[in-house]
């Protein structure tokens, strides 16, 4: 059983799409066995406690300096002894030892086709009014594992949406959710769970079933 940690900062319908696909048995092989969250208000953490599940929050507002923020954050992660760490919607800006201690095991979903309207800057409605800006006809999301860089890691899933006229940011947010992000989020976690990921020369791919 994949022991899997969930981090958020916001709404978690990720994480729900998460729970969801493991009580559905679209995800075998794993468990959910904590959510942190450094927003006390965070949804997601209502949403985990709904299911169930050991929720954490560790607020920077709690701490005066950064270092004992990411000594608490590194701890709270260790303490679950996850496999994986899935970052869904966790806007905070990554301790250097969490990174190095979970590479390989930690991803992150994105709203967007990185590398495209990806990297410091880029969350939230800001990506797709980007994308809006830009006349893009097509955009999506990405799962990819975290690396020391902002959005940089190897791409293990994508998902194209198409972008409609019309669209307002917070529309197309929706769409890409709904059509990609909530898919293959789930699926990601199902390839790592069944041993379906391959590592090589720096990239990652899904082995085909
Ligand atoms: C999603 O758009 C995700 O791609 C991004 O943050 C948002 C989180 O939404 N990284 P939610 O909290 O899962 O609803």
């Amino acid at each position: 059983m994949l022991r899997v940690v969930v981090m958020v900062s916001g709404g978690g319908t990720n994480l729900q799409a998460v729970l969801d696909a493991v009580k559905d048995g679209k995800i075998t092989n794993a468990k959910i066995v904590g959510v942190i969250s450094n927003r006390a208000d965070a949804y997601a953490l209502t949403r985990a406690e709904r299911a169930e599940i050991p929720a954490v929050c560790i607020s920077r507002k709690d701490y005066a300096q950064r270092e004992d923020f990411d000594r608490a954050l590194l701890e709270a992660v260790d303490s679950f002894a996850p496999d994986l760490v899935v970052l869904a919607g966790f806007l905070v800006i990554l301790p250097e030892l969490l990174v190095k201690r979970y590479k390989n095991r930690m991803i992150n979903i994105h709203p967007a086709l990185l590398p495209s309207f990806g990297g410091k800057g880029y969350y939230g409605l800001k990506v797709h009014e980007e994308v809006l800006a830009h006349g893009c006809k097509v955009t999506g999301a990405t799962v990819h594992f975290v690396d020391e860089g902002c959005d940089s890691g190897p791409i293990l899933l994508q998902r194209a949406v198409e972008v409609k006229q019309g669209d307002t940011p917070e529309v197309l947010q929706r769409r890409v959710m709904e059509e990609a992000e909530w898919k293959i989020l789930p699926q990601a976690i199902d390839l790592i769970a069944n041993g379906k990921v391959i590592f090589k020369e720096g990239c990652v791919f899904a082995q085909e079933s």
